[in-house]
C-alpha cells in the first residue's frame, strides 16, 4: 500500500476516461467557462520497471471541462512511436530525457536533436500554426484533436526539415498578444552551435528564424522571455559539448554544472535580430523565465532560479518517489539589464520557494505586471514538496516579504495554477484595462493525499480563497504545463 503523502502523484493512471462528470463543491463562477488542457507523465512503467526520471513518463493529456457550473473530466495518452513500442514490447525504443533504451543510467539528455530523439511530447500544449500541439524539448511535436484528445499526426510541423525542425526546438514558446506572434527559441548543436530565435505570426506556420547566437557550449535550457523590443535568454552554466551528447553515457556525464562560469545572459533585438546584451552575472539554475518588460531603458527580467543545477537529479524517480523528498527550491529574482551597458543588477523578490510561475498572460507578458503566482514550501522552509499555491505582489509599496498570500490545506500538494481573467481582456479591451489584474481565478490540479485522489481547485485570486473544487476519485498524476482555452473565442494562452 502506498503512504498517503506527495508519491500518490507518481502513482500511474490506468483508465482512459471520457468527458467524466466531477463532483463539485462550492460555486464555480457563472463566468468560467471553456476548457483547461493539461500535459504530463500518465505512467512510469516500462514494461517490468520504471522509467529513471520524473520528466521520462509517458505523455498523457488531460482535459477539464468546465461548462454551466459543471466539470467534465477526459485523459487520453499520447498515441506516440515511444507509446505503442512501450505497449507492444515492454521497452522504449526513443532515447528520454533521463533513460535510454538501453537503461544505462540517467542516460542521454533528450533534446540533443538525434533522430533516436523521443516523441513521447509530455512538456506542454501549445496552440500554434491553427492546431494544438503537445510540445516537448525535441522537434517531433505532436497534433492533437482539441475535442477528443486523440493523437492526430506524429508530426506537427510540414517543415520540420527547416532549420528549427533540424535542431531541439524548447518545448516553451512565448506568445506576444501585442504583436499577435509566437517566439520560440531552438538549441542548434555543431561544430558551431547556436540558439536559433524563430518567429510564427498568427495565420502562419512556418517558423522564421530571425535571430541566431553563437554559443559554445550550450547550456540546458527550458524557457525564455520577451519584452516588445527584446528576446531575453538566462543560460545556465550547466553546459554540454555537441561531442559528449553523442557519447554512449548517462546524462547527468553530458551535462556539468560549471559556476566558475557564471549565468550567461543574452538580449536581443526582435527586429533587428541583433545580440543587444551578451554578459555574465552569478550562477544559477532557471527552469522558468516568469516575465520580462522595458521600464526607464532598463529590461526587467523575473525568473525562478535555483542556486545550482541539482534539481535536475533531485526530480529522479527514486528521489522524488522517497517519503523524505525534499528538493531544492527556486527563489524569484530580477534582474535588471541595461541594454546599452550590459550593467546587470540583480534582486531577489521573493525570499520563499515558487516554481511553475505564472502572470496574467494575456495582458501582461511582455509587459509590466504585478503579481506572480506559482506553487511552493513555506516561506523559508526547504521541506518537503510543493504543498501550497503561492501569490506574490511584485508592488514595491507592498514591502518585499510580507506581500504573498497562499492557498493550502493539510497534505496536498498543487500543480501549476493558470490565471484565467473574469473579463477576456480580448473580448473588451477597453473595460479589460480598468479591472485589477488579479481579477479572476487560479486554476490548479491537486493532489489531495489524505484523501488518496486529485480535484480541480478554482481560486479567487485577489482573495487566494477557494470558490469551487471539482472532485475526481482518484489520484491524477503529477502534470507540468496547460493551456485554458475559453468557449467561443479563439484560444487564450494563460501561459506559453
Ligand atoms: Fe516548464
Amino acid at each position: 500500500m502506498t503512504a498517503r503523502d506527495h508519491r500518490l502523484g507518481l502513482q500511474p493512471a490506468t483508465t482512459e476516461y471520457t468527458e467524466k462528470p466531477l463532483r463539485v463543491e462550492g460555486e464555480i463562477p457563472p463566468w468560467l467557462d471553456g476548457t483547461l488542457v493539461r500535459n504530463g507523465p500518465g505512467s512510469f512503467t516500462v514494461g517490468d520497471r520504471r522509467v529513471n526520471h520524473w520528466f521520462d513518463g509517458l505523455a498523457m493529456l488531460r482535459r477539464f471541462r468546465i461548462d454551466d457550473g459543471e466539470v467534465r473530466y477526459t485523459n487520453r495518452f499520447l498515441r506516440s512511436r515511444q507509446f505503442r513500442h512501450v505497449s507492444d514490447h515492454g521497452s522504449l525504443r526513443l532515447r528520454e530525457f533521463g533513460t535510454d533504451p538501453k537503461w544505462s543510467g540517467l542516460g542521454h539528455l533528450r533534446r540533443c536533436g538525434t533522430r533516436a530523439a523521443t516523441d513521447n511530447a509530455s512538456v506542454t500544449v501549445v496552440y500554434l500554426g491553427g492546431r494544438h500541439l503537445a510540445a516537448t524539448e525535441t522537434p517531433r511535436w505532436t497534433v492533437y484533436d482539441p475535442d477528443t484528445l486523440r493523437t492526430r499526426a506524429p508530426k506537427a510541423f510540414e517543415d520540420s526539415d527547416d532549420e528549427v525542425g533540424r535542431a531541439g526546438p524548447l518545448a516553451h514558446v512565448q506568445y506576444d498578444p501585442f504583436r499577435e506572434e509566437t517566439v520560440g527559441i531552438a538549441t542548434r548543436f555543431g561544430l558551431r552551435s547556436e540558439y536559433l530565435v524563430y518567429r510564427v505570426p498568427d495565420g502562419r506556420e512556418r517558423r522564421e528564424v530571425v535571430a541566431r547566437i553563437p554559443i559554445r557550449q550550450p547550456g540546458y535550457v527550458h524557457s525564455f522571455a520577451l519584452t516588445p523590443n527584446y528576446v531575453a535568454l538566462l543560460v545556465s552554466p550547466f553546459r554540454t559539448t555537441p561531442l559528449s551528447l553523442l557519447r554512449d553515457r548517462p546524462f547527468v556525464e553530458s551535462y556539468r554544472w560549471h559556476p566558475e562560469r557564471g549565468t550567461r545572459v543574452f538580449v536581443v533585438g526582435r527586429e533587428s535580430g541583433e545580440l543587444a546584451v551578451d554578459t555574465r552575472t552569478a550562477p544559477c539554475f532557471v527552469f522558468h523565465h516568469v516575465n520580462a518588460f522595458e521600464r526607464d531603458g532598463a529590461l526587467h527580467l523575473d525568473v525562478a532560479a535555483f542556486e545550482d543545477a541539482s534539481v535536475v537529479d533531485a526530480f529522479s524517480l527514486d528521489a522524488f518517489d522517497s517519503p523524505e523528498f525534499s528538493p531544492p527550491g527556486a527563489e524569484l529574482r530580477r534582474l535588471q539589464v541595461d541594454p546599452e551597458t550590459g550593467h546587470i543588477v540583480t534582486r531577489t523578490l521573493h525570499p520563499g520557494h515558487v516554481e511553475f510561475p505564472t502572470i496574467h498572460y494575456a495582458r501582461h507578458n511582455t509587459r509590466p505586471y504585478r503579481y506572480v503566482y506559482g506553487v511552493g514550501t513555506a516561506e523559508r522552509s526547504p521541506n518537503g514538496y510543493v504543498d501550497r499555491i503561492v501569490k506574490i505582489d511584485l508592488d514595491e509599496r507592498a514591502g518585499r516579504f510580507q506581500a504573498s498570500r497562499t492557498w493550502t490545506e493539510p497534505n496536498v500538494y498543487p500543480g501549476e495554477p493558470l490565471f484565467v481573467p473574469r473579463i477576456s481582456p480580448e473580448a473588451d479591451e477597453d473595460s479589460a484595462e480598468s479591472v485589477a489584474e488579479d481579477d479572476g481565478v487560479l486554476l490548479s490540479v491537486v493532489l489531495d493525499a489524505d484523501a488518496e485522489r486529485s480535484f480541480l481547485t478554482i481560486l479567487d485570486a485577489a482573495t487566494m480563497t477557494e470558490r469551487a473544487r471539482a472532485v475526481f476519485e482518484e489520484p491524477i498524476p503529477f502534470d507540468f504545463h496547460g493551456q485554458f482555452y475559453r468557449s467561443g473565442e479563439r484560444p487564450t494562452r494563460s501561459m506559453a
